[in-house]
């Protein structure tokens, strides 16, 4: 008998990529072989996201086309719906799509083959397992496919309450990993081979607030932990929140400047004081710019990416102009930008000033004009210089060239061999486009 085959669809954020590693190594564990084909799937999985409307619009769309070929097909075939959604509309995703079997919330993605099995067997109809929001889920293996970028999960959950955001509504209360269980996967990952190591949390430097010895445990000791692994990697993180990046992360980052990658993640939001306020962000324009030129001091070769809001409930052209002055100040090597979406529930869904899609629309393309051009400036900055890389493979639009990523995170493109594939090379940077560096093998 051929295996049952399994899909998963991952949408949203790098915590939905882990859980969907783990996923997958929960359902080959099952018997499952992984497929992208979901007309030739047993199991169908969307891995869901909440964060804008969008994402969930998204998710609504797919499960309709589901719907028509889980109807054509002739054997049984389950769909589950697991993330943020599932996490968020509990039950009531059945109302709206029956068809569905299981919905699954990020702490009980345990629970998947025993629940599987009980649906084959006829045990259950339908299963919605989303309790235990608060607590830390069991720790899983998981399979990141390509064999050289896996990430860790360092804490779960926000505190924060941005006033735009859903996140502490579907993922709960902060809580952290202990810091053993962390250095061990990471210490698992690298001696399997993988060369490039994500530590995931909504607020990476609340790590260990919550632990009873919290004034000895902090992301700073946790990243000087890890760096005594040895092996030949890098870390990378996502997100730190600007309001609690402290100096000794920058201490540490300093020490270890082959292990410790040249990229922060900083979301700012938006660079107009008011605005970041009625975000309740905890910081003001000039905070920003201040931690701005500490990080720079600290690792000079640091390159900073951020995410930003548009048309936040109240936004003035001024304020926006805000927004535009950061940009142009700072000079993120990559900005994501989103237009202010309505999440229900969140305390800016009913305030007052919201602004219109074309006002929201305009200001959008004006801030990627600026960034298209910082961008820009940032990659021919590398022009003439050697840069370490990891080679990903041969690219997808020429297979004849190898591509791969700097610490700084940037793509290159450069000719070389594909048993290259999972190594760290040096290149000279020869040319540069807004977004893709191109060299030679050095
Ligand atoms: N509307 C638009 N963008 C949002 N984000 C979070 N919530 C919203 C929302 N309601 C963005 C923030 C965050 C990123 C992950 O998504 O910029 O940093
Ligand atoms: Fe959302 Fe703010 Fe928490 Fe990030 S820090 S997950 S934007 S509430």
């Amino acid at each position: 008998m051929s295996k049952k085959k399994a899909t998963i669809i991952t949408y949203g954020c790098q915590m939905n990529v882990n859980e969907t590693a783990k996923m997958t190594r929960l359902l080959e564990g099952n018997g499952y072989e992984m497929t992208d084909d979901i007309h030739d799937s047993d199991a169908v999985f969307l891995n869901t996201c909440t964060v804008r409307g969008g994402a969930a619009g998204r998710i609504e769309g797919k499960l309709g086309n589901l719907k028509t070929i889980k109807n054509a097909r002739k054997t049984k075939m389950i769909i589950g719906v697991t993330g943020c959604v599932a996490q968020e509309e509990k039950e009531h995703i059945l109302e709206r799509a029956p068809h569905v079997d299981i919905v699954i919330g990020n702490q009980n993605i345990a629970q998947l083959p025993e629940i599987m099995e009980k649906i084959l067997k006829g045990e259950v109809v339908h299963a919605v397992l989303t309790d235990k929001e608060d607590e830390l889920p069991p720790r899983i293996d998981a399979n990141f496919g390509d064999g050289i970028s896996a990430s860790v999960a360092i804490n779960y959950g926000c505190n924060n309450f941005c006033t735009y955001c859903i996140v502490p509504y579907v993922r709960g209360r902060e809580r952290s990993v202990p810091m053993e269980d962390i250095v061990n996967d990471v210490r698992k990952y690298v001696k399997k081979g993988y060369k490039d190591i994500l530590l995931l949390g909504q607020n990476v430097n609340s790590y260990g607030k919550d632990f009873d010895n919290s004034h000895e445990i902090n992301f700073a000791k946790l990243l000087d932990e890890i760096c005594q692994i040895e092996g030949d990697y890098w870390i990378r993180y996502v997100s730190p929140h600007p309001k609690d990046l402290t100096l000794d992360v920058l201490e540490v980052a300093a020490k270890y400047p082959e292990k410790i990658a040249r990229n922060m993640h900083l979301p700012v939001q938006s660079g107009s004081t008011n605005m970041l306020k009625a975000m309740n962000r905890k910081y003001t324009k000039e905070d920003y710019l201040a931690l701005v030129d500490r990080i720079k001091t600290a690792l000079p070769d640091i390159s900073l990416t951020t995410d930003i809001i548009v048309g936040f409930p109240g936004e003035t052209e001024e304020d926006f102009l805000d927004t535009m002055d950061i940009i142009k100040k700072v000079k993120y090597e990559n900005s994501y930008m989103f237009m202010y979406s309505v999440r229900e529930g969140t305390p800016a869904a009913t305030m007052e000033g919201q602004i219109s899609e074309e006002v929201k629309k305009s200001r959008l393309q004006r801030l990627m004009e600026v960034q298209n051009e910082n961008a820009k400036e940032c990659s021919l900055s590398y022009v003439g210089k050697t840069v370490k890389v990891l080679v990903e493979g041969p690219s997808h639009r020429n297979k004849e060239k190898m591509t791969g990523r700097i610490s700084a995170n940037k793509v290159v493109i450069f000719e070389g061999d594909s048993s290259l594939k999972g190594t760290f090379v040096d290149v000279k940077i020869v040319t540069a486009k807004t977004w893709t560096l191109y060299g030679e093998l050095a």
